[in-house]
């Protein structure tokens, strides 16, 4: 079948058509072929604004350039061409159809034709509805402690270390000089995998893993979770974390573990805060001790928040065990050190005044907007 472009570059007479009713059927039909065309473009609408213009200028040219156009070759071809008789109905036919394609004028076309595919068209806004607010989270509680504790310590030259929360009983026990007769490591202390694996109870092991890695000197932290076999309640939860503090270099003496932790809580809580230290027991460490800090709330003078005691206890602590170094690889004899491990969720349940671990781990966002 030929089609409507092939049609008007031909005149009547080679289309057969030599009587006033198929020159109507002829005009019929170029009419619906325009009429369609524009529905369609119409329907299919335009992605922007540039596209629209390109869309419009297109479809109007087609039919209404003055050089080319469909209706210009309608009057070229079919108009003057014509014999007497049939003249008449074609310029009739002509001028109807060119009232009818005044639709497919330019401004005409953009008018009528919509930004945007009709798929994707928007539905019509209700502007009088709320916006949509995206609500901002903040930095956990626990977070913020081991932060600020981080903070201090990269200050003073450390830096940061982790390793696997999955561990073997010998990071977290042999090397640590832990025997296996030791009550730690039962079955009802410890989350075990199997006999060699353990869910770490400290962050201790990564102590000796350090060591292998970069030798002595080394200054690090080692913030991280651990697990015990703990039934959870306001003190206790079977994860927590800590940060370990290990610093290994030649002359190390106990008055750098002293001077170090002391300078550390005045930076915590508070130049007026004193430090105390008191003997205690780590097979990791000889000597070992107990850090405590004087109230920061009351000054000492017995409150809530250090329960009447004056002090609030921070910390294990020690000088590393020759031992140790020795599993770890460094030359006791060359090399001494310090060592320390504290809980952050305890830190952050003083400094915040929180009187039940589990509102950390239990995520409502009432209690964790407050920080
Ligand atoms: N690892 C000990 C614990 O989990 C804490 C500790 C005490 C770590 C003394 C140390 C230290 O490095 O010297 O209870």
């Amino acid at each position: 079948m030929m089609g409507i472009d092939e049609k008007v570059r031909k005149t009547l007479a080679e289309l057969g058509v030599n009587d006033a009713q198929g020159v109507e059927s002829l005009f019929a039909e170029l009419r619906k072929t325009a009429e369609r065309e524009r529905a369609e473009l119409i329907s299919r609408g335009a992605p922007n604004q540039p596209q629209r213009e390109r869309f419009c200028k297109a479809l109007r040219d087609r039919w209404l350039a003055r050089k080319g156009g469909f209706l210009s070759q309608v009057d070229e071809n079919w108009l003057k061409p014509a014999g007497k008789d049939l003249k008449p109905a074609v310029g009739r036919q002509f001028n109807e159809l060119r009232r009818f394609t005044a639709s497919l004028e330019f401004e005409k076309l953009v008018e009528a034709l919509p930004l945007g595919s009709v798929a994707a068209r928007p539905a019509p806004r209700d502007l009088t509805l709320p916006g949509l607010r995206r609500p901002l989270g903040s930095i956990h509680p626990v977070t913020r402690m081991q932060r600020e504790i981080e903070d201090i310590f990269l200050s003073l030259g450390f830096w940061i270390e982790s390793g696997p929360e999955i561990e073997s009983t010998y990071y977290n026990f042999d090397a640590l000089n832990i025997p296996e007769s030791h009550p730690s490591r039962d079955d009802w202390d410890t989350l075990y995998i199997d006999s060699n694996t353990v869910l770490r109870t400290h962050t201790s092991p990564v102590q000796i893993r350090a060591m292998e890695k970069y030798g002595a000197p080394l200054y690090i932290i080692i913030p991280g979770k651990c697990y015990r076999h703990d039934n959870p309640d306001s003190t206790h939860s079977p994860m927590f974390h800590q940060i370990e503090g290990l610093a290994i270099d030649e002359d190390i003496t106990f008055a750098d573990l002293k001077g170090t932790l002391d300078f550390f809580a005045k930076k915590l809580f508070g130049e007026k805060v004193r430090t105390r230290f008191q003997p205690s027991f780590f097979p990791f460490t000889e000597p070992s001790g107990e850090v405590a800090v004087s109230c920061f709330v009351c000054d000492g003078q017995g409150c809530r928040v250090c329960k009447e005691s004056g002090w609030i206890e921070l910390m294990g602590c020690g000088m590393v065990h020759p031992q140790v170094l020795r599993n770890g690889g460094i030359d006791p004899d060359k090399y001494s050190g310090w060592a320390f491990g504290l809980g952050v969720d305890r830190f952050a349940m003083v400094k915040y005044d929180i009187h039940d671990i589990q509102l950390f781990f239990q995520g409502d966002v009432r209690f964790l907007e407050q920080f």
